[in-house]
């Protein structure tokens, strides 16, 4: 094997452990097995006719693309029902599902509920929705244009993050609505609205402002609204970060909407 060969691997290596990384998985079993040493001269290795890269074929993933879905919300709404698939229903008043346009370019995802919203049955109508209204209108659209939604449908007690357990069933009524809207870029409001969408570890801080892509869609991370009326002084990069949306919304107006 040529030192090129041997960067080639270690390089291709890395991006599979990247990727696994990416998708979760937090360690690798390694054979602990001794080899027994067997002390002969060393035989010259062959020299491979192929390069290594055919012999393993190409080792990176092909991009996983959102495929565009039939159902409806009615049908989503009426499979989830009168929900009791996680302990959030047992404060709830109403379940607060997905509005707005369904053929939104634009969708905003938040964390869950809060108290405004499990009584009005709505998502962000509270003071930190009234603050993402603002925001919307700041880019010149208006509320009615989006669709708005929660990572969990249930507003968890004192208004508390939702648990790994209480999002991972919530969370694929969202990916099928989004499957049914293909908005083309989605707003992800705050830390655990981000880590449920994109499966990543990273905080808010490091990723808000750079697009990052969701199964094709283009995602953009930015602060949450309620954070924002606790530090005003994180307006400014909320801003930032959506004037990048206005742009990207601007010139790539698509046809069929
Ligand atoms: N915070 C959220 O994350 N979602 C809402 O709907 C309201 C407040």
């Amino acid at each position: 094997m040529t030192s090129n060969d041997l960067i080639d691997l270690v390089t291709e290596t890395k991006k599979q452990l990247e990727h696994l990384r990416v998708l979760g998985v937090e360690g690798i079993q390694v054979s602990t097995v001794q080899q027994p040493r067997v002390e002969t001269a060393p035989t010259p290795m062959p020299t491979p006719s192929e390069p290594l890269s055919s012999l393993f074929g190409d080792l990176t993933p092909a991009p996983v693309k959102l495929t565009k879905s039939t159902e409806t919300f009615e049908q989503i709404h009426a499979e989830i029902g009168d929900c009791t698939r996680c302990p959030l229903h047992q404060q709830r008043t109403h379940i607060v599902h997905t509005e707005g346009n369904r053929k939104a370019r634009l969708m905003f995802v938040g964390e869950a509920p809060g108290a405004d919203e499990d009584i009005q049955a709505r998502p962000f109508v509270g003071r930190a929705g009234q603050l993402l209204t603002k925001i919307i209108e700041a880019i010149g659209m208006k509320r009615e244009e989006v669709l708005i939604g929660n990572v969990n449908r249930c507003r968890p007690p004192g208004n508390r993050t939702p648990t790994i357990e209480e999002a991972s069933v919530c969370k694929p009524y969202l990916l099928r609505e989004i499957a049914v809207v293909q908005p083309e870029v989605i707003v992800v409001l705050g830390n655990t609205a981000m880590k449920n969408l994109l499966d990543t570890r990273e905080g808010i801080t490091r990723l808000r402002g750079q697009f990052q892509d969701y199964k094709g869609i283009k995602v953009m991370p930015t602060f949450h609204p309620a954070y924002l009326l606790r530090d005003p002084s994180k307006k400014r990069e909320t801003w930032e970060d959506l004037k990048k949306v206005r742009d990207y919304l601007d010139t790539h107006r698509s046809s069929d909407r």
